[in-house]
């Protein structure tokens, strides 16, 4: 109100005012062509107008291009910045959104009637307000929209409008189209068996490449010692830790690890980890229940890093969101916000985490924050692993839009993670058959990785073969790789064999905690983001040691034969390879 009077006292305010932000008209902000598969629009339920919902319209960053190559040259061996990582402040300093794209936002807000509140860093705004009042703001319709396979409802919108003029000053308003994926962000388990399969078949102490042979078909933590040479490393304690992301209600068990722990590193004291929860999250001790991607997580990272302090950090959260109640409960971004808030003390080196979702499930605005975000934790000296999925080249490797493509994974395709793949066997060591790799649809491929993926595209016949079913100018991913397959897990008191890159995440992660724990021990930085480093210095001296073989499988028949082969070099399968660390300690 007080601003129209003003503008009537001063015209020659309001032109100026109008060319900058004008309030209107509006212009559609964000619109997806139909819901995403597995959502269907429940026409026969209406939308309470007078239910509450709480907007969160997240403002464009300053400098963003000069952030992100800040990142890649404190990550880039070599470089004069190797090593400088930022506080948190500085990184603040250098993206916090402009005071004029602020003050546009407030005035459009106020203009319309809302109060609204600044987060605490100023990079997004809080409105509490009602559908009703959210549909006129946003110009748009708030629908029921039902999930065919869990059978919950959510509200959403499939577009909304802003003036035109703020375009260039919001980067994401929700909730409005994040749906989350039919399963909603799922865990990178794939299967879980009974130890009974195995044939005890390897009694003898028989070596493939001195490795225990009954490493071919199950693994334990001596498997991965031995086989990615970390077995005579002794961490010490420093200030290294290693974080683990839980979601979905996942809680790991200390009753569980301590078993597992007994069977597996008799030597071991029985050490345990530490939980945090996060937005509601819990850390919950209850021993008969099935949590098997936690005690995985766990017990890998644990037992191969140990006394190195491990934390469990516990996210509440899990889109879809139950029944009618329209507000996001969408872990990634409460997860991001609360790490970045943490001290450098508190700040684990290395964090790996075994979920992920089809990326073009998830809007591409969002999908772009939640990465940029991890950038944050990169610049920060963390190193951030995400498991690369388990459906090889795709699910059912059906698009948006209804056509044939192969489906990438998010966030493993965000530049700034590191894409972990799986592998089976140790002699050879082979590419699995679940592990996902492809071309990202959101994100260009980086520098970083452009000669190591262009040599792959040029020369193999995979690229010509699927050349409609993948963006060639992506993203590619996996980036390096490690076992996936028949992990021993105990889960509610019993060893289970467990398979998936979530297995593998949690292998490499461990490998790079103990890198990470020898160079601070030495006084020197973490590695911090690691891809820079991953794609150069550690290829070139053979700290990943390449898999040529094994071919991935997806698709689910839609694309018959549907699969990348392993080969020579970076493959979309296992990425560069798989960690010894004998060597990586010392570059
Ligand atoms: C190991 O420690 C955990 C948690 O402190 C405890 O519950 C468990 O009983 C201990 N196990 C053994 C074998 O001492
Ligand atoms: C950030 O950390 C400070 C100090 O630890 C705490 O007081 C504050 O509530 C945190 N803010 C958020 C948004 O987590
Ligand atoms: C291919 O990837 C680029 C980013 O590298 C993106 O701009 C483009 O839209 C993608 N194409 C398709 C069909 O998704």
């Amino acid at each position: 109100m007080h601003i129209s009077k003003l503008l009537l006292i001063f015209p020659a305010f309001l032109i100026g005012l109008s060319d900058a932000h004008p309030l209107t008209p509006y212009r559609t902000f964000e619109a997806l062509p139909s819901a995403p598969r597995g959502w269907e629009e429940v026409s026969d339920k209406t939308v309470d107008l007078a239910t509450p919902i709480k907007l969160r319209i997240h403002l464009v960053q300053q400098n963003v291009p000069q952030f992100e190559k800040a990142l890649l040259d404190m990550s880039t061996p070599g470089h004069s910045s190797y090593g400088n990582h930022m506080s948190q402040d500085q990184i603040d300093d250098i993206l916090r959104p402009h005071e004029s794209t602020t003050a546009a936002v407030k005035s459009w807000l106020e203009s319309q009637g809302f109060s609204d509140s600044l987060s605490f860093k100023n990079d997004w705004i809080v409105v509490s307000t009602t559908i009703g009042k959210a549909e006129s703001l946003l110009q748009t319709k708030y629908k029921v929209f039902r999930n065919s396979e869990t059978g919950k409802n959510v509200v959403r919108t499939l577009s909304y409008s802003v003036p035109q003029g703020l375009h260039s000053s919001v980067d994401l308003i929700q909730p409005t189209t994040l749906f989350g994926s039919t399963s909603a962000m799922k865990s990178t388990i794939l299967k879980v068996e009974d130890p009974s399969v195995l044939k005890s078949s390897f009694a003898s102490k028989v070596k493939l490449g001195g490795v225990d042979a009954a490493c071919q078909s199950s693994i334990t933590p001596e498997c991965l010692a031995n086989l990615y040479k970390y077995k005579d490393y002794k961490p010490v304690l420093s200030k290294n830790k290693l974080g683990v992301n839980g979601f979905l209600e996942q809680y790991a068990q200390n009753d569980d690890l301590s078993k597992f722990l007994k069977k597996y590193i008799p030597n071991a004291k029985n050490v345990t980890f530490a939980c945090t929860p996060i937005n509601g999250g819990k850390c919950t001790q209850h021993p008969s229940e099935d949590f098997t991607e936690a005690n995985l997580d766990i017990q890998y990272t644990v037992s191969a890093s140990n006394p190195i302090p491990n934390i469990y950090y516990s996210t509440a959260g899990r889109p879809p969101v139950i029944d009618l109640d329209p507000n996001t409960n969408e872990p990634y971004l409460e997860w991001l916000e609360y790490m970045l808030n943490l001290s450098d003390e508190e700040m684990p080196q290395t964090i790996t985490t075994s979920y992920g979702d089809n990326e073009h499930t998830v809007p591409q605005s969002y999908a772009i924050k939640v990465c940029n975000m991890i950038g944050q934790l990169g610049a920060r000296g963390v190193s951030v692993l995400f498991s690369s999925g388990d459906s090889g080249p795709g699910d059912d490797c059906t698009s948006k839009d209804g056509k044939k493509r192969f489906v990438p994974t998010f966030p493993a395709t965000c530049p700034f993670v590191t894409s972990v793949g799986g592998t089976v066997g140790v002699e050879p060591e082979k590419a699995v058959s679940f592990s996902s790799g492809g071309f990202s649809n959101y994100f260009a491929r980086p520098d970083y990785q452009s000669s190591a993926v262009d040599s792959y595209l040029s020369s193999q016949a995979d690229a010509t073969t699927y050349k409609n079913y993948y963006n060639a100018s992506g993203r590619a991913f996996p980036d390096i790789s490690a076992q996936g397959s028949r992990f021993h897990v105990f889960v509610g008191g019993y060893d289970q064999l467990v398979s998936g890159t979530s297995a593998s995440s949690p292998a490499f992660a461990a490998v790079i905690s103990l890198v990470n724990n020898d160079r601070i021990c030495k006084g020197k930085k973490p590695l911090g983001f690691l891809n820079p480093w991953l794609y150069t210095t550690a290829i070139q001296s053979k700290g990943i040691v390449d898999i040529t073989s094994g071919t991935s499988r997806g698709c689910s028949g839609s694309i018959p034969g549907a699969g990348w082969k392993a080969t020579t070099g970076w493959d979309p399968v296992t990425g560069l390879g798989t960690p010894d660390f004998s060597v990586l300690k010392d570059l």
